[in-house]
């Protein structure tokens, strides 16, 4: 019988993965096909829990991939879940839905996944006793991406002289400072209201040459826009990695436009792939590693799809 793999989403039709997930799931010799689940951005709740209530009750529903709607759903739905994985409880959200038998489970990956697409951008021993991480919103993403950076630390593993964090009001800033002073966080963090591109080219400036920019604020795919001016005074040598691969991608179309050489560009394409793959892994239950053959040929899949 063909199982079913849901995706919660906002335009889940447009994504790339409505052509991939039938290739991979070939690869793997799996008989699943994928479900869009499309909600407007902050949908009722009630409409959050009938879709994980039907996914719990339905024996050939196995799970699936949460983007946007990660915080909502779990807010709307905790009770539906018999069990968290450690990330979703820190995070309070959930991107991933699997089951153990009848048990349904909720895990949040985008720590593990997002530090890959940053290690993917810059690679892993990037970081030194200067260079520094802006991340530009203060949404899951963000928050996600430092808590991958703590876990690294933890491991022994360098990781950026400092971080600035940027969103247009404190109530996310202040949920993510209260996250760092729980885990322990071990960069300085800087928590910043930037209200315009203006303010965020101000916070851009005074980052250290060789800084990663990142755009975590879902603008130019979620929202048009870009959150910076379209000649933000970017340190020499940035790199500026927005976490989308779809969309206008204005942050990354703005500074191709400056042909400046210096500047590295990176789209959102791997940290897709590494959350997609992971998700995938742990829904059907098998080993997908970050590396080796079986990544490059689902990575290559992915591109040729
Ligand atoms: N490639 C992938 O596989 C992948 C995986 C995960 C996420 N993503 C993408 O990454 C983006 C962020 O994800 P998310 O889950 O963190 O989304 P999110 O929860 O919607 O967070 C976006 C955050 O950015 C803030 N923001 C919006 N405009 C801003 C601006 N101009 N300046 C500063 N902050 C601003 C928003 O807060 P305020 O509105 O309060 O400012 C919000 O907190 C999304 O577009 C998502 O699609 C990609």
């Amino acid at each position: 019988m063909t199982t079913t793999f849901s995706f919660f989403g906002v335009t889940t039709g447009s994504s790339a993965i409505r052509r991939i997930f039938p290739r991979w799931m070939s690869e793997l010799g799996i008989d699943s096909e994928l479900v869009g689940l499309d909600f407007p951005v902050g949908a009722p709740p009630a409409d959050y829990r009938a879709a994980v209530a039907r996914i719990k009750a339905d024996p050939l529903a196995v799970g699936g991939l949460i983007t946007t709607h990660k915080l909502n759903v779990l807010a709307a739905a905790r009770d539906l879940f018999d069990g968290l994985d450690d990330a979703a409880t820190l995070l309070k959200e959930t991107s991933c839905l699997h089951k153990d038998g009848e048990r349904l489970l909720g895990a949040a990956l985008d720590d593990r996944t997002s530090l890959l697409g940053l290690d993917a951008a810059v690679g892993a021993d990037y970081w030194d006793d200067e260079r520094e991480l802006v991340v530009l919103g203060a949404g899951g993403a963000s928050i996600a991406l430092t808590l991958g950076l703590h876990r690294a630390a933890q491991a022994g593993r360098a990781i950026p002289a400092r971080v600035a964090v940027t969103a247009r009001s404190e109530a996310r800033l202040d949920e993510m400072r209260e996250l760092h002073e729980r885990i322990g966080f071990a960069a300085p963090v800087e928590y910043l209201v930037a209200e315009s591109p203006v303010a965020a080219d101000r916070v851009v400036a005074a980052a250290t040459p060789g800084a990663v920019i990142v755009n975590a604020t879902g603008m130019g795919k979620d929202r048009p826009g870009s959150p910076v001016s379209a000649r933000a005074p970017y340190p020499r040598e940035s790199v500026l990695w927005d976490m989308n691969y779809r969309g206008e991608l204005h942050f990354l179309a703005d500074a191709r436009e400056r042909a400046r050489p210096d500047l590295r560009i990176v789209d959102g394409w791997d940290y897709f792939v590494y959350s997609w793959t992971k998700v995938v892994a742990v829904v059907y239950g098998i080993d997908i590693p970050a590396s080796g053959a079986l990544f490059d040929r689902l990575s290559e899949l992915a591109r040729t799809a």
